[in-house]
Order: structure tokens, then sequence, then C-alpha cells
């Protein structure tokens, strides 16, 4: 709450605000993106632990599917409010009442470039068709939610106009939509405040990401008495998105002291659900969620979290269920090895850790990323520890594909036995993969918690990229990467490097 003093001198900020959550409506709208009824519930359930007020389970109108998912998860009696989007027009509010939700979210544009160019309507035709729509769907029994679609590119007057007249006819709250992310904070703000006095509704604010503005013209609603927020899980949504819920929630609860009902801890769990369903995937470097968010890699700035993690870290990775990172390469200092080294079991002295560093850093400059299985190799072969001490190595992998799937066979040398199986799978990769578990469940047990593979260069020298979270007998979880050009391999390399981690610490006793 670094800022709730400072901003209460110019403003009234609330206790707390309420989330209402599009990512199944505004966010399944993303191109390219759809998602299955049981897709959707799964990700309904996710949010309701993660805590939002309000879930937008979908448009109802558009698809069957649409009303089957929203119907479904009405039936899930989940603790958020659910809601779905129609026209101002009745047989949409019918379609939307009869799967079952609580809100009905209503929407008209009001911009003169909507109502001519696609509403071909005058203003006053808007009005009445607002109204008309909220007296209906009031008498059918639900909460009703108006948004003013292109608000922030409406006349002021007008907008003022339409918002009361949706007040007036019964409208519980009104939003004010920033359809194409044509607004700016100090807009914002003023928008809101009018829009509160002249109503004494709940006012909300859905904010697109067109300008890179979503998150800041959030914040600023809140600033002048919003109490509804829209975002989706990741900012995904129309074009460059929507607000971003984790931003928003940690913004609004690190920066300025306002509450949400958000479980902060479920926010990486729900982050990654929801790229896995809908296969939009997280920029590295996305504040929060993004893979980077909490790693380090620069010598000056490692050494700083060594020393205390507030010194480059304005919220610990926990709090949004996620763990630092310590990453090496050519801007690393000689802390990040001697870290590194430590958690893989490797002891030396400086001289030899310099020698790794300065390995490390010569790849970093012909442009070749370290993970944890290099960096134990390096560090290997400079202390004249041969590979054959390796806990787990791979002996042989033979993957044959063809248009149906794979089939991998592995062979691992586990202690001093050698341990051989087989396994298909839709790719070489996930065959492989599967194969390695196989062998190594019958020695110990290992549960894959998460993995992802992702190709880092598009070049005909293309790059992969693994990462593991893995648990040995239920331990607590470990990470393991790898690096280089086959996925299998790469995929496998990881798998072998969390498990050795795991086993490592679980006999010195170590953390994650
Ligand atoms: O962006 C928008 O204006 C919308 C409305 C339906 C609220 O998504
Ligand atoms: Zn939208």
């Amino acid at each position: 709450m670094a800022w709730r003093k400072i901003l209460s001198e110019d403003y009234n900020l609330p206790e707390r605000v309420s989330i209402f959550d599009t990512t199944l409506r505004d966010g399944e709208q993303t191109p390219g993106v759809a998602l299955t009824p049981e897709e959707k519930m799964e990700i309904a359930i996710q949010l309701d632990k993660l805590g939002v007020d309000v879930i937008e389970a979908g448009f109802p109108i558009t698809s069957r599917g649409e009303w089957k998912a929203v119907s479904e998860i009405c039936k899930l009696g989940l603790s958020a409010k659910i809601c779905a989007l129609a026209r101002c027009e009745k047989n949409d509010i019918d379609v939307a009442v009869d799967a079952g939700v609580e809100w009905v979210h209503v929407f008209l544009a009001t911009s003169d470039i909507h109502l001519k160019h696609k509403l071909r309507m005058t203003r006053e035709q808007a009005l009445e068709k607002i109204s008309e729509a909220i007296e209906y769907a009031k008498s059918r029994g639900v909460i009703v939610h108006y948004s003013a679609e292109d608000a922030t590119r409406t006349g002021y007057d007008f907008l003022m106009r339409a918002l009361k007249t949706a007040a007036d006819t019964g409208a519980d709250s009104l939003d004010i939509p920033d359809t194409v992310g044509f607004a700016v904070p100090t807009a914002i703000r003023r928008i809101v405040s009018s829009a509160k006095r002249l109503t004494g509704k709940p006012i909300a604010v859905h904010c697109h990401d067109d300008m890179g503005l979503a998150v800041a013209n959030s914040l600023s609603a809140v600033e002048a008495g919003a109490e509804i927020i829209h975002a989706t899980v990741n900012g995904i949504g129309e074009r460059a998105g929507n607000a971003s819920l984790e931003e928003i929630v940690v913004a609004l609860h690190t920066l300025y002291g306002v509450k949400t009902g958000i479980n902060l801890q479920e926010i990486y769990k729900t982050s990654k659900l929801v790229a896995k369903l809908t296969g939009v995937w997280i920029p590295k470097n996305k504040a929060i969620v993004g893979e980077n968010a909490f790693a380090h890699e620069s010598g000056i700035h490692v050494h700083g979290i060594l020393g205390s993690p507030e010194t480059y870290e304005p919220i610990a990775p926990g709090l949004v269920g996620r763990r630092r990172k310590i990453v090496v390469g050519k801007h690393s200092g000689i802390h990040s090895i001697d870290f590194l080294l430590k958690e893989h079991g490797l002891y030396m002295d400086r001289a030899k850790a310099k020698e790794v560093l300065e390995k490390v850093k010569s790849l970093g400059d012909m442009g070749v990323r370290v993970p944890d299985a290099e960096l134990k190799t390096i560090a290997e072969e400079v202390i004249g520890k041969s590979k054959g001490n390796r806990l787990i190595s791979l002996k042989e992998l033979e993957v044959t594909s063809n248009t149906n799937g794979a089939t991998a066979r592995i062979s691992l040398e586990i202690g001093d036995e050698i341990v051989t199986a087989m396994s298909l799978g839709h790719s070489p990769a996930i065959a492989s993969l599967s194969a390695l578990m196989n062998a190594i469940s019958s020695k110990m047990n290992v549960k894959l918690i998460d993995f992802r593979i992702d190709a880092t260069s598009y070049s005909p020298d293309l790059t992969c990229e693994a990462e593991v979270v893995l648990t040995i007998d239920d331990s607590s979880e470990f990470v393991g990467e790898a690096v280089g050009h086959d996925p299998a391999f790469v995929i496998i390399t990881a798998v072998i490097a969390g498990i050795e981690r795991a086993m490592l610490y679980s006999v010195g006793g170590g953390a994650t």
C-alpha cells in the first residue's frame, strides 16, 4: 500500500473494489481462441478459487455451445455471481436469463461512430432501446449491468444522458467501456466521477489495451471511485486485449492499499491454466505472470537479491504463487555462480567458480543461454568430475514417428542399474517424456506437476527450451531446465535435471 496515504490527499480511495472477470467472454473473443464448454467450466472453477466477484461466462446468443457453457457454469454452485452478455434485444436477454445467470450484462453503443455506421440509429432511438432492454431484463428478475459501448468516443453530454437513462430505468450498475483503448487516465477519472455523481449507481470500467493503457485507465477509475473493474486473466481479449486482472489486482493490493476478493496465491495457477486452454502464451516479460517477472540474471541484481530480495523485487514471488529464479548468462557475477552451484551440490573454490563464470560468459557472448543442466555440466568439467557420477544418465533414446504419432524407447542408468521402457505419444517429445516417466516409475515416485517446451528461435537452427516442475515422494516442488535442438532430448534432460536436484536436496535437506 505504498501510495495510499499520498493518494488519499487527492482521492477518496475505496476500501475494496469488485472484480468482474470477463476472461470467458471478452477473453474468449481473442482472435483465434475458442473454448469448449468443458474448458470454460474448468476456467470458471479456477476463477472462483481465485476469488473474482463476477464471472462473465459468455455471450449465450452466439452459439449452442456457448449457451451450454454458460448454463453448465451456472449449475456449478460457485460463490462468484455468474453473468452473461446480451445486446439490448429481448431475445438475447431471454436466452441469457434462460441459461440460469444471476446477472445480465446488456450493452448498446453510444458513440456517433457506432450509431451511424453499425447500429444505424439516432441518439434518441438509442436511448429508447437502452431503457426498453433494461426494463425488460429487470422484469425477468436478474441483476442488470449496462455498458455504453464505445463510451470513451461518445460525446460527453450524450454519454451522461445514456448512463442516466440506464440508471433511471433500473440498471443496477453502469459500465464505461473504453472499447478501442482510446482513453487516457485523466479522462477516465473525469468520466467516472461525473457518472457517479449523476447516477448514484455503482460504476464499472472495461478497458482495452490498444494503447497499452488498460491497466493505468482502470486504476485511475478506482481513484475516481469506480466500484467494479472488468478484467481478464493475462489481459487476453479483442485485438490488444483487455486490462490484465493480475496487474490490476496486485497494483491495488501493493500500491494503492485497496482490497479485492482475490486470493493472490492463486494468480499464477490461474494464469497458466488460461494460457494452456486458450493457447495464448504469456510474454516472458509480462508483469506478475511472465516467466521473467521474478528472474534475475545480472550480477549486481543477483548480489542484491541474495542480500535481501526486496532490493530488486517489488513483491515476494510467493505472494502470487511463484518462485524466484536465478539465471546465469553473460551478465552474471560470481554470486550467481556460487549460489547455483551450491544448489546443485557442487562445492569449489573461488578460482574454479570464476572459471565456470568465464565459460558461462563466453557462451553468453556467442548468444547461448545456459540452463541448469548445462551449468552443472560446465561445473563438473571444471572440477574434473566425470559425468559418470550422475545419479541418472540417459543411455539410449530411440524415437520413431509418423502422421499417427510417435513411439519412444528409452534406456537409463539409474544408480548402477539399466532400466528400459517404451511409450506411445502424439509427438516424439511427448512419447519420449512418457517413456522416461515409465522407466523412472519403476525406481522412484516422481510426479510431473508441470512442464513446458518452447521453441526459442524460428531459424533452421531451431532451439528449444524446457522447464519442468516435479516432486519425488510428494516432497516440495523442484524445477529442472534444459536447452537444445531436439525437443525430445531437451524435455528428458530437463526432467533428469529436476530429479537430480530433488534427490540431492532430499539427501542434503536443502530447499528448492
Ligand atoms: O469492449 C467493449 O465495449 C465490450 C462491451 C460488450 C462491454 O466488450
Ligand atoms: Zn471489450
